[in-house]
């Protein structure tokens, strides 16, 4: 009698053990930062646990979300399942300042925001995990993450620890479930914007994820993340996905991960580290094995010590967002700091400016840094993930500059040649736009390049540049101010061409073109031409006609 009634449990011991025999341990984790090909700021492991008990399989859950500035904004959201309809959903919020942090278990019967199990049984009735929460708090943030977007690193990081017990028990339609799949569906998903209005209650109403990126798939390999024992895996945020990947089945353990796991294990078994209860502190800094093991580098609560001695640039960086910011970077760096400057030097140069070729220049180069802006632009814009800092509202108000200039500056050409070489409100608007949005084009571009954390050396060459275009610049365009004829011809600086070369200069492009600039010209306005100048102008009307005539034909 006695063995039969304890047969179960040994049978159960036996399969325990025979199954930690055929599964080595391989940690599951998933960080993501804002910045790698998502926006959020989230991570979790999972345990696969089975409970000889209740003969079910449970899952030990650690869900971690980074708030920068002490931010009481948003969710973030983790879901069983291949979509979120049916998903079984576990959200958590919550403010930093009263340590309050809430984990609401959800489901949702299609794509709108999930509601608490218990409202939603019009839609599944069946059976419920039991979810035992261990703990849910906010604590200061110690890790290396760096968030270069924000420029900053996180201030708080909020933590969920709980049990999903029997996870396997919940069968909403178009769900599977399996705690022997090598490729559990999965779903995630962030926001940062949400006011909760300081209700954090269970039944809050969430609104929607961020849009573009800040939601997901994956899929995980719950197989291999079997324990014999039950514990809440560290999370080792500098180091990327394990056990899981956003792209499509995961791949088979390798030598490497199951190492690592069986260390993790190793330490949770050892005696020293716990009584192989949940580790429901939580704290990964806070609780370091008291026993010798403690220099394991895979003990929860201590950093792997391969890791620690590696830069934090070991996440993964490299991804398709991180080359879309250097090609940003490059196509706007060769507008502003090579482009613009050099067509206001070609239209301004004496030899352009004798050639004739003086406003070609300055119109087709003109044109192509400002086809490589629009495209730098936009890849900035889809790359972001929200508009929130200075460097993007600056972007954004140069870019709005650049089409207004673009617009004076053809519709001021149209109205010279029809009058031939009336000047407009146009005019002058297109004057003092181009005056202010180089400069602010650049100091863009060095903003950038300090975001990127681009090299002290790099940044100042190109802080170097950039005034050395300044200086030259406004130099190159006060002489040709002084090869004007007229009373403020200046001695010096450079011989003035002869007479003729000059009136063509003028006409064509001083007249014309040089409204753009003069942005670097001390500049008083060029006290309304004289009546001579005028009269001369008058004269030399047709002439000039046909010269812009032929060269808009070019
Ligand atoms: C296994 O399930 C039993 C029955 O619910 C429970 O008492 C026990 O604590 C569970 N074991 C673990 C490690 O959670």
């Amino acid at each position: 009698m006695l063995f039969s009634t304890r047969l179960p449990a040994v049978l159960a011991v036996l399969v325990t053990i025979f199954t930690v025999l055929a599964n080595a341990y391989r940690p599951v984790q998933f960080v993501k930062h804002t910045g790698q090909s998502g926006r959020a700021d989230q991570a979790f492991s999972l345990v696969n646990y089975y409970n000889t008990t209740t003969a079910q399989s449970d899952l030990y859950v650690r869900m971690w979300m980074f708030r920068y500035d002490s931010s009481n904004r948003g969710w973030a959201a983790l879901g069983l399942g291949p979509q979120m309809k049916g998903a079984l959903m576990f959200i958590i919020y919550g403010d930093p300042a009263s340590n309050d942090l809430t984990m609401t278990v959800r489901t949702v019967d299609g794509h709108h925001p999930p509601r608490p199990l218990d409202e939603m049984k019009d839609f599944y009735s069946g059976d419920i995990p039991d979810v035992e929460v261990i703990s849910t708090r906010f604590e200061p943030y110690t890790g290396d993450w760096y968030s270069e977007q924000l420029q900053a690193k996180p201030s708080h990081l909020g933590v969920a620890e709980f049990i999903v017990r029997g996870y396997e028990k919940f069968t909403a339609p178009a769900l599977g479930i399996h705690s022997d799949s090598t490729k559990q569906s999965m779903i995630w998903s962030s926001n940062f914007k949400q006011d909760f209005e300081g209700d954090f209650s269970y039944e809050r109403s969430i609104d929607m994820h961020q849009f573009g990126l800040g939601f997901g798939f994956l899929w995980v390999d719950l197989l291999n993340a079997k324990s014999e024992v039950p514990f809440f895996q560290t999370i080792d945020e500098v180091s990327d996905h394990s056990g899981l990947s956003e792209i499509g089945d995961p791949t088979a353990p390798s030598d490497e991960e199951l190492k690592k796991g069986d260390a993790i294990i190793a330490a949770q078994l050892n005696p020293g580290t716990g009584d192989g209860a949940p580790d429901a502190s939580g704290d990964k800094e806070a609780s370091p094995p008291p026993t010798g093991s403690d220099s394991d580098t895979s003990t929860p609560g201590a950093d792997d010590g391969s890791k620690v001695e590696e830069p934090v640039k070991t996440v993964k960086q490299w991804n398709i967002r991180s080359w879309m910011w250097h090609l940003h970077g490059l196509l706007l760096t060769l507008a502003f700091l090579l482009g613009y400057p050099s067509a206001i030097y070609l239209l301004r140069s004496p030899r352009t400016a004798a050639a004739g070729t003086a406003f070609n220049y300055h119109w087709t180069i003109n044109a192509l840094s400002s086809v490589s802006v629009s495209i730098g632009a936009i890849i900035g814009f889809l790359n972001s993930r929200s508009i929130s800092i200075f460097h993007q509202y600056l972007g954004i108000l140069i870019v709005c500059a650049l089409a207004a200039q673009t617009v004076l500056g053809w519709r001021h050409h149209v109205v010279f040649v029809a009058t031939g070489g009336r000047k407009t409100w146009m005019s002058a608007v297109h004057v003092w736009l181009g005056r202010a949005v180089l400069p602010l084009g650049m100091v863009n571009v060095i903003l950038g390049l300090m975001l990127r954390r681009y090299g002290w050396l790099t940044i100042s060459l190109c802080v170097a540049l950039a005034v050395v275009e300044v200086v030259v610049l406004t130099l190159v365009v006060g002489q040709a101010r002084n090869r004007r004829p007229g009373p403020m011809q200046k001695g010096g600086a450079s011989a003035p061409p002869p007479a003729d070369e000059a009136e063509e200069y003028f006409q064509l492009t001083g007249d014309d073109e040089d409204e753009d600039d003069d942005a670097f010209s001390d500049d008083e306005e060029r006290a309304g031409a004289s009546a001579e100048e005028r009269a001369k102008k008058e004269g030399q009307r047709e002439e000039q006609r046909k010269k812009l005539a032929k060269l808009d034909r070019v």
